[in-house]
């Protein structure tokens, strides 16, 4: 087994090399831009083309993501606090939600799917409005900004296996892993994005970002189901200092985790009974921590 340190050096130095490749491609040139107009997308069985869509982000985009896409619209700086993130710079093709492994580029689906939730704690609107061809085309507007997409192939999606049962003892077991790889860093011990890391964090574009504080009501930015929280911790968001957790939990012990994550949110549900039902205590920080299930 590694020792946390060693999770941790992992965990840090993935992200410096993604950091790279990705600050290298930005700024590209309109006439380079172009160059992809041809740039299609395929969401269930629609077909979009970027090039039906330069009038849709004319009018509903621009202001926020610029003209290159470089999220330098006129309005973008009015966004910077670490709570309030600057708009998505398209050209270097890095992306929060994705159903794909950290390092790869998100399916289409997950664009179209970003693009129609918005952002909650964040003024990206939401776009359901539109309609699915519009939308379609707009993902394939997002994609013509980056030559990632004509060099690679979206990640394969992660496989979710079938949720569970939620008992008193997965959420006991989920408290266990969120102190092995230590959510609480950044979390903290109570998911309210106090942890002892919290107000050290930046982007990979150097710029300040606070944690996810799970007790506040807001909705995760990648979508609110059981299925969705199991896919963030094990895909990350690229571009921040949320990691992927796919080579430190098991997917049972993530459905553990799942459950043990309700059990701070303010809506009701059944986990935050059982917890209750429970007593159980926050975790403790300075306690050793609990070995992987299966690796005793
Ligand atoms: C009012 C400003 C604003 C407008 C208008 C806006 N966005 Fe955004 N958008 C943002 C911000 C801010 C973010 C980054 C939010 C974050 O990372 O927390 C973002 C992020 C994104 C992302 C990244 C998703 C991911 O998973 O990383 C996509 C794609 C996107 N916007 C597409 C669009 C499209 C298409 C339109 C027009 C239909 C649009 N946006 C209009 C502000 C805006
Ligand atoms: C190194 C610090 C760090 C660690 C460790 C960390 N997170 Fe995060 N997490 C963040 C940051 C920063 C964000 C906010 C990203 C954003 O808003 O773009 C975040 C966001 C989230 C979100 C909300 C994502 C969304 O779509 O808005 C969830 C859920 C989450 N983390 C769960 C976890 C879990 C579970 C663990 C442990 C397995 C964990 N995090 C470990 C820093 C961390």
């Amino acid at each position: 087994m590694r020792t946390t340190l060693q999770n941790w050096t992992l965990l840090f130095g993935s992200a410096v090399l993604l950091a790279f490749p990705a600050a290298a491609s930005a700024q590209l040139s309109t006439y380079d831009i172009e160059t992809r107009i041809g740039a299609e997308s395929h969401v269930g069985n629609v077909t979009g083309h970027a090039k039906d869509a330069a009038l849709p982000y004319r009018r509903y985009c621009v202001g926020c993501h610029g003209p290159l896409g470089d999220g330098n619209g006129e309005n973008a700086d009015w966004f910077l606090t670490p709570m309030y993130q600057k708009p998505r710079d398209f050209q270097l093709g890095v992306f929060k939600c994705r159903s794909t492994p950290t390092g790869t580029l998100p399916t289409d689906q997950d664009l179209f799917d970003a693009i129609t939730r918005g952002f909650d704690r964040s003024n990206m609107p939401q776009w359901n409005t539109l309609s699915k061809q519009e939308r379609a085309d707009l993902v394939a507007w997002v994609k013509h900004y980056s030559p990632r997409w004509a060099n690679e192939k979206p990640g394969a999606p992660i496989q979710i296996p079938p949720e569970p049962e939620v008992t008193a003892e997965r959420i006991k077991a989920g408290r266990d892993v969120f102190a092995r790889v230590q959510c609480w860093k950044c979390h903290g011990v109570q998911g309210m994005a106090n942890g002892p890391s919290a107000s050290t964090l930046t982007d990979d574009l150097g710029r300040p970002i606070a944690p996810f504080n799970f007790t506040e009501g807001s909705r995760p930015k990648c979508g609110d189901t059981d299925q969705d929280i199991y896919r963030i911790f094990m895909t990350g968001l690229d571009g921040t200092p949320m990691p992927s957790f796919a080579d430190n939990i098991k997917p049972d012990e993530a459905w553990d985790l799942v459950f043990y994550l309700r059990t701070f949110m303010r809506q009701h549900s059944k986990e935050k009974d059982l917890a209750k039902g429970l007593g159980l205590k926050p975790v403790d920080p300075n306690a050793p921590a609990p070995a992987a299930s299966g690796q005793q």
